[in-house]
């Protein structure tokens, strides 16, 4: 079963094929990085505008990759939400035009699905049930995956997500857009426990984030010496900042795997693309004796194989989208009513 995948709800435009759920046979991906990052954000019409220049060209692409056409494709998945409603109404506009001139049928995924699921791009696979962790631009949940459609949210973040504290602590300190490569670089070199940085934990049993806090110390801490004129040591505000997002992030996901009695661990989303976090996960993994699944980067940030896998799923059960479909900004219900 051959599926095309389309990704465009926030800064990139993404397209893939994926055989069978699992062979990747094409995936290519348009980054706006260049667009926005004189803005130090994504901003949305500019964004939309981009989806619509390259929408096209970037599934053209795809099946020119993986040496196919249109006919050859079982079937589409789309992203539906969340994100920027004006990019992603581009790749589900131009879906449902392509289903509709096709025939082919078309499915509508959420964003956070395709995270979830990334990790069967790689080489190893996890079993069901794991917890999951994505940590992105827009997210930081903890999700227990029992099967490919089923997913239970027992956290997520009450402020900022992890992707989002990066890139405010970046553009604070002049690093540019997206921030998390740029403060992961600096952060290399960096004493990660120069600055003792506030973690929080939040209520003994609660599985949720907040970054807000962290966030703030950064600005208070840069302020205060910019204020007095002393020079900043970028590498250990970058490694200190780094080390704290990393401590909470992973040893929540590893508590939640404890109390829950699972022994597979997963990271996706932007986030888990940093070298650090998949070092600290790998570690405690081992230490805490359980297996730890990461996707490689180029599938931890946004891109559409993820779509097409969890699309795949979908079609396979018999699910499938109506031209009266819409698109959806926030968390899909799908995903997030399904609370423990
Ligand atoms: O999943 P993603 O590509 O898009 C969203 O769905 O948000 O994640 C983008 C986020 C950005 O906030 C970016 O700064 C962060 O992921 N990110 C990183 C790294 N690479 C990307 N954060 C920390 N370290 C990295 N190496
Ligand atoms: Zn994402």
């Amino acid at each position: 079963m051959l599926v095309l995948g389309i990704e465009s709800s926030c800064d990139e435009t993404a397209a893939a094929i994926v055989a069978d759920g699992s062979t990747l046979l094409a995936s290519i991906v348009d980054t706006q990085i260049a667009v926005h990052s004189r803005y130090g954000g994504v901003v949305p019409e500019l964004a939309s505008r981009r989806h619509l220049e390259t929408i096209f060209p970037v599934v053209h692409a795809a099946l020119q990759q993986a040496n196919i056409g249109f006919d050859q494709l079982d079937g589409i998945a789309v992203t539906r939400g969340p994100g920027l409603i004006g990019s992603l109404l581009v790749g589900f506009s131009f879906t449902k035009a392509l289903a509709m001139v096709t025939g082919l049928p078309y499915v509508g995924v959420d964003h956070m699905a395709g995270h979830l699921l990334s990790v069967f791009l790689s080489d190893t696979k996890p079993e069901y049930p794991y917890i999951a962790l994505v940590a992105s631009g827009g997210h930081s949940s903890i999700f227990q995956v029992t099967d490919p459609l089923t997913y239970r949210l027992l956290g997520r973040t009450r402020d900022d997500a992890a992707g989002e504290a990066f890139d405010k602590v970046a553009k604070l300190l002049d690093l540019g857009y997206p921030g998390g490569p740029a403060i992961s670089l600096l952060a290399a070199d960096g004493d990660r426990n120069g600055i003792p940085f506030p973690r929080a934990w939040l209520e003994p049993d609660s599985f949720d984030f907040s970054f807000s806090g962290i966030k703030t110390a950064v600005v208070n801490y840069v302020n205060e010496r910019r204020r007095r004129n002393e020079d900043l040591d970028l590498e250990k505000i970058c490694a200190s900042f780094q080390e704290a997002i990393t401590e909470v992030l992973v040893e929540k996901t590893i508590r939640a795997a404890r109390q829950l009695g699972i022994n597979q661990v997963v990271i996706a989303g932007g986030v888990a693309a940093n070298l650090r976090l998949r070092e600290y996960l790998l570690q405690r993994g081992s230490q805490e004796k359980l297996n730890v699944y990461i996707p490689p980067p180029e599938f931890c940030t946004d891109n559409a194989a993820m779509i097409a896998l969890a699309g795949y799923h979908l079609l396979r059960n018999g699910h499938t989208d109506s031209l009266e479909a819409d698109v959806y900004s926030r968390s899909s219900q799908f995903v997030m009513e399904t609370q423990p």
